[in-house]
């Protein structure tokens, strides 16, 4: 009887590290599964018709917005077609829309309501804050790559004192956190570019330094003030200090672990938990990230196989960010693949593994077509997309690499979303996505030639004529 039972309820199925790499893309469906409306508010006609236009003092929470009553690509909602889940989804839409449409077949409940805690924990003024940048990308690259260097340094080093049994200096880690934070505030895309830049066989130092910009890059998104995203940048660069004691063997391994292996992989956890736990000054918050990082929703994550409430807020960020630095950047036992494709895996394990809010959160914070995405557009030209709009996402400012008959040179500056149109008078748009490799790009060279520097002084698209 006991055993009919464990076979009726297996218990959660464990998450191996590597498992988010080898799930089949899935396709992004944010929409909810269509339930029966309890119809309360009879003066609109609701159960008569499955579109309806509204004006947007009407928008309760729990409404599908199909349409809006202007383009998707000039408002901050990145998915055509959600449900509202937050009062500051509403906030959004009021601010750009005048009328909208909703899908009441798709629509839930209305009458839900955020609880205080998810109001507190999900923000309240990401749009406001996304739009709020004091430098432009071509100051802010200038001096974000000092920071970048400096804190690349640092992260190394700290990773090298624990091999060596000192503690962590957690001074030097805030010092370094600090200054990344005013950087990710001043204009995010400068630190999300230069997160792309990996050295070789450095893989945890430089995953834990990018991991730290994108965590502080979402708690901006959703209005964390500045010493909380300081405390936020702390525990992602310091998520996964506990690799240092893993042997290289199966840290490095190009190919799957067998069970033993994963084993002592998953011991990392504990070990970064116990490594803070014995350096002075290390916040609290990092020791439960440290642990935390690995836990998932449905109780499948190790160490300690928590579920959704046990799981803190730092933790639940940082397992997100975690998880899509890991997907697209190169492996030892896996290329790096593109953002797209950790976004279908994260959407995929929304609810099961991962924070549902928070990864549309993080979805709008990183956006399509990020900082350090080459891209093809639609004259053929290749180029490297260097900031994105706050509002037009899909017309980010990209670095013109390539025409398709070689190198551009020098590279030039196209700002999408002033200039519509190619030099024939055609609309200008972003074709594909590319793997760096393939587009040819190189941001290591393009950094070391001082390109990255030199934004300002490199000519715009459309003033002079390309030449190769
Ligand atoms: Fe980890």
């Amino acid at each position: 009887m006991q055993q009919r039972r464990r076979l009726k309820n297996p218990p959660p199925r464990p998450l191996e590290t590597t498992e988010y790499e080898t799930l089949p893309p899935p396709t992004i469906r944010l929409r909810r599964k269509p339930r029966v409306i309890q119809d309360k508010r009879p003066t609109l006609s609701y159960k008569t018709s499955r579109k309806v236009a509204i004006p947007v003092a009407e928008l309760r929470l729990g409404m599908y917005v199909a349409e809006l009553d202007r383009p998707w690509e000039e408002t901050p909602f990145l998915f055509q077609g959600f449900t509202i889940e937050t009062e500051h989804d509403i906030a959004v839409i009021r601010e750009y829309c005048e009328q909208v449409t909703v899908d009441i077949e798709s629509s839930v409940d209305f009458q839900i309501r955020p609880t205080a805690r998810t109001s507190k924990r999900t923000g309240t003024s990401h749009t406001t804050a996304v739009s709020k940048r004091s430098e432009n990308i071509e100051r802010a690259l200038s001096r974000a790559q000092r920071t970048h260097a400096d804190s690349s340094r640092l992260i190394r080093s700290i990773m090298d004192d624990v091999r060596l049994g000192k503690s962590v200096d957690t001074p030097a880690a805030r010092a370094a956190v600090t200054e990344c934070v005013d950087s990710v505030i001043a204009n995010p895309d400068a630190m999300t570019l230069l997160s792309r830049i990996r050295e070789k066989d450095e893989y945890t130092s430089q995953h834990s330094l990018s991991v730290s910009i994108l965590t502080v890059a979402l708690g901006r998104q959703l209005g964390m003030q500045r010493e909380e995203l300081i405390d936020l940048g702390i525990c992602g660069l310091l998520h996964d200090v506990g690799k240092v004691l893993t042997p290289d063997e199966v840290l490095t391994k190009p190919g799957r672990l067998t069970v033993e292996e994963m084993e002592i992989m998953k011991e990392h956890t504990t070990h970064g938990r116990n490594i803070l736990m014995s350096s002075s000054g290390a916040p609290l918050k990092a020791l439960d990230v440290a642990y935390a990082h690995h836990e998932r929703f449905n109780g499948s994550g190790y160490p300690r196989g928590l579920v959704e409430a046990q799981i803190t807020h730092y933790s639940r960020l940082v397992a997100i960010t975690d998880t899509f630095d890991a997907i697209t950047t190169d492996r030892v036992y896996n290329n790096a693949r593109t953002n797209m494709d950790a976004f279908r895996v994260l959407s995929k394990g929304r609810k099961t593994h991962w924070d549902p809010t928070l990864v549309i959160r993080f979805v709008e914070a990183i956006g399509i077509y990020p900082a350090g995405t080459a891209v093809e557009l639609s004259n053929e030209m290749i180029g490297i997309v260097i900031e994105t709009h706050p509002t037009q996402k899909l017309r980010p400012k990209v670095l013109l690499t390539h025409t398709p008959n070689g190198p551009l040179k020098p590279p030039m500056v196209l700002d999408m979303s002033t200039r519509l149109t190619d030099e024939r008078g055609s609309k200008l748009e972003i074709r594909r996505v590319l793997p760096p490799a393939v587009a040819g790009i190189n941001l290591h060279s393009l950094r070391d030639a001082g390109l990255l520097d030199n934004l300002a002084s490199l000519p715009e698209f459309g003033r002079a004529i390309p030449s190769h």
